[in-house]
């Protein structure tokens, strides 16, 4: 069954229908269940937390990915802190693990077409997926999308179209457009927020931390966490859900100006500026139902800016990981909230680390660390660093 997060509303779940019609997104129940242990595949591992047995042909091998420990950081917050590392995904993002169940949900709804609205992410994602099954992918990108982005997209072949306009408004024109023709599987598509869930139980199966911290635009990867930690302790595998945190760019950060301000819906964000670009939605469709989450759960909201984000960038490079700025704004919160005692000395933190620096957004550009020398000159070139 699909339900509206907002007026309960419920629709048969052969509905191609991804919105309320009261325009809040819908998701599927509430399910509970066993971890099955022993079994490496992460929707066979976790299947009972799904009406529907993920077929695995269509699988890329998304998930299972590292929770690895951030040492420096941690010494530098005091605090123990977690890096889950998404950017070792089959395309190189946390997308992938929502895109195989839209891509079968596509199938089940025996439509060939498969699309979706994205700034780089989905958009890869969506590709890969579409080609491998034989499927037809569409894939709506803004105007102003960097070339490596194009380039990374287009190698799977997907019909691609740069759109002028309002990103916030082609979410909604696209499934306007798409109706029975083509499954457009958009950031909080019910079966997308659906595989998402699987971050948290492989969290769960190592430990359960005290806070996770989430790069938020859309509000589907938020959703998508809440509802895992939710059937978590629904089926009592956890006693008590995390503190969860959303982090967003100052440039464009309509879901925490609400929440900060005490709103309960969000405004459209008048124009996104940020190093973050895959982070920037204005007018996030997930927006209110966050809003929601966060104050069931007293969760929280912080906003950082572009410096702090590179920085943080940097930091997470140390550690090993090259991240996308997008990811980065984890950190670059937990800073913050260290900074203003919101987050106590010692406790265990997991920052979700969402897709990888190559992806081709802005990355830090520190001419003043690259050095140049004449072949004939490398040893003396050398000689300066030691
Ligand atoms: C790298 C990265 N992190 C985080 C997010 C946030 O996800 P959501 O739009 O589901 O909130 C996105 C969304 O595109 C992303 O590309
Ligand atoms: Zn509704």
């Amino acid at each position: 069954m699909l339900e509206c997060e907002a007026c309960g509303e419920q629709y048969e779940p052969e509905q191609n229908i991804q919105l309320c019609e009261c325009g809040e997104p819908l998701r599927l129940e509430y399910f509970h269940g066993d971890i099955k242990e022993g079994k490496r595949d992460v929707w066979s591992r976790y299947g009972e937390f799904f009406p529907f047995e993920v077929d695995e042909k269509l699988s890329l091998g998304e998930g299972n990915t590292p929770l690895l420990k951030a040492p420096s950081i941690s010494k530098k917050l005091d605090v123990n802190l977690y890096l889950k590392n998404e950017t070792v995904n089959p395309t190189w993002s946390f997308k992938d693990r929502g895109t195989i169940l839209s891509l079968q949900r596509a199938v089940g709804l025996r439509i060939k077409k498969f699309g979706t609205v994205s700034t780089g992410n989905m958009a890869t994602s969506v590709s890969a997926y579409g080609a491998r099954n034989g499927m037809t992918s569409i894939v709506l990108v803004p105007a102003n999308i960097s070339d490596k982005k194009i380039e990374q997209i287009s190698t799977y072949g997907p019909v691609l179209i740069k759109v002028t306009g309002d990103y916030g408004d082609l979410y909604y024109e696209s499934l306007e457009v798409g109706k029975d023709e083509i499954y457009f599987t958009n950031s909080n598509s019910p079966f997308r927020i659906e595989g998402y869930k699987t971050i948290v139980f492989e969290i769960c199966e190592e430990f359960i931390p005290d806070y996770v911290i989430i790069p938020m635009s859309s509000g589907g990867l938020f959703r998508g966490l809440t509802k895992g930690f939710k059937e978590l302790k629904k089926s009592g595998i956890i006693d008590e859900i995390p503190t969860l945190i959303s982090a967003q760019a100052e440039g464009c950060s309509p879901i925490c100006e609400a929440y900060q301000s005490g709103e309960e819906e969000i405004e459209r964000w008048s124009e996104p500026d940020t190093v973050a670009s895959a982070i920037s939605n204005p007018f996030p469709p997930g927006g209110n139902d966050v809003l929601r989450k966060l104050k069931e759960h007293v969760g929280m909201c912080e906003r950082v800016s572009d410096k702090a984000i590179i920085n943080a960038q940097n930091e997470i490079a140390q550690e090993g990981i090259f991240c996308q700025p997008s990811s980065a704004v984890g950190i670059a919160a937990l800073k913050n909230l260290r900074r203003k005692n919101k987050i106590e000395d010692g406790v265990d933190v997991v920052s979700i680390i969402t897709g990888a620096g190559l992806k081709g957004e802005m990355v830090s550009d520190d001419e003043q660390a690259i050095s140049r020398c004449d072949l004939e000159d490398l040893k003396t070139c050398l000689t300066r660093f030691f």
